[in-house]
């Protein structure tokens, strides 16, 4: 089986129902942005990359649906005024990874050139939006395979345990082919390590509270036969301090949400914690991201809007039964794991200052900062 978060043929769209892994398979149709705006807002579909192209992909699959029932109209203008509104739309869903209000600035500007044409139509306008938004597909699976590669050479090279021999790598939260058109950013470059003979061992943290981590990466991992261990949030600095030097741990390597220009970057909550646990333990601590995931128009981290979900995804744990010897995949269930009536702070994400950070990997090579220790992500444009 092909890991695949996003099945997509021109005017068809199904995503992989993230909240059902790892014990279903279960596709979702999205025919229309409305359905994407609720698959991403409830988490059906996640991950920075992954969000975006599902939002792209469903407005595709909309106009293409009312162009095939002759409704679309030959008015460019008004082709154009629909996009742009649904694309506003879209990008309310998750506000924190900027690669969907990114692939909608990109998406608007495309219809935008096409509108304003001489003799241009509705049909000319809605085929440039739906090859553009297919192209972001295609790209971000190549963009991903050059991360792999730029991450996996630099780890090899710039650490001391590379120099040794094969290397362990913690990663947090999921940033694999679930979490982008194929193969993953973090994940991939510990996919591109093993590729490569250099793995020792990939450790990956649970990722609570909505553990994608435990549900998806751990999938991922058993998936694609890299031995692996995973360990609890709190467990990473006892690992880090007890296992690092035996197991030949290298990096943390974790994916983004959102890199600022001076490489402050948000991402799934934990993140900040492992970034100050690497520099405790003399691990270097590295960021994957396609340069979709940099937003240049983001000084600092400080600027970064953070996402507060519901309490009950820290209270409640959802899923199949556990009679204590055996899971019964048929009956999923909803248990209590807080004390009824506490409060809780849910932040989906957190940011890591940049001086926490030893270099971000992109798919154009691995920015590191410059003599004066300061990132400068506008390098890689
Ligand atoms: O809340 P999620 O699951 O969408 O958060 C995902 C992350 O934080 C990932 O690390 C990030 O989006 C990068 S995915 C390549």
């Amino acid at each position: 089986m092909v890991l695949q978060a996003i099945k997509y043929k021109r005017g068809e769209l199904q995503i992989l129902d993230q909240l059902k892994l790892p014990h279903a398979e279960v596709y979702d149709d999205i025919h229309t942005s409305t359905d994407a705006w609720h698959a991403i807002k409830e988490m059906r579909t996640r991950g920075a990359p992954a969000i975006a192209i599902v939002a792209a992909l469903a407005l595709a699959v909309e106009v293409e649906t009312i162009a095939r029932k002759n409704e679309l109209s030959s008015v460019a203008e008004e082709v154009k005024v629909f996009i742009v509104e649904k694309l506003d739309y879209l990008v309310t869903s998750r506000p924190t990874a900027v690669n969907l209000a990114d692939a909608a600035r990109k998406l608007k500007k495309t219809v935008e050139t096409v509108a304003a044409k001489d003799g241009a139509s509705g049909a000319s306008v809605k085929d440039a939006y739906v090859e553009a938004a297919e192209k972001m597909l295609v790209d971000d699976v190549s963009d991903n395979e050059a991360i792999g590669k730029h991450g996996a050479d630099w780890i090899v090279s710039n650490t001391e345990a590379g120099k040794i021999g094969p290397v362990s790598v913690l990663t947090h939260c999921n940033t694999g082919s679930l979490a982008t058109a194929g193969y993953g950013t973090a994940l991939g470059v510990i996919r591109s390590v093993h590729a490569n003979g250099a793995l020792k061992h990939a450790f990956c943290t649970e990722t609570r509270p909505y553990n994608q981590g435990s549900r998806l990466t751990a999938f991922e991992l058993v998936h694609d036969n890299i031995p692996a261990t995973m360990v609890t949030d709190s467990m990473a600095a006892a690992l880090l301090r007890l296992r690092g030097k035996s197991d030949n741990i290298a990096a943390i390597v974790v994916g983004a949400d959102r890199v600022a220009a001076n490489g402050d970057t948000a991402n799934k909550i934990g993140t900040y914690s492992l970034a100050i646990n690497a520099r405790q333990h003399g691990v270097k601590f590295l960021v994957a991201a396609p340069r979709t995931t940099i937003d240049l128009h983001t000084k600092t981290g400080a600027d970064i809007v953070i996402e507060e979900r519901p309490g009950k995804e820290v209270t409640l744990v959802k899923g199949p039964r556990h009679d204590g010897q055996s899971l019964d995949l048929n009956v999923v269930e909803t248990v209590s794991i807080a004390a009824n009536g506490i409060n809780v702070w849910n932040p989906a994400f957190d940011v890591t200052p940049a001086e926490l950070i030893d270099g971000i990997i992109t798919e154009v090579g691995v920015v590191e900062k410059d003599a004066d220790g300061v990132f400068r992500m506008e390098k890689v444009f």
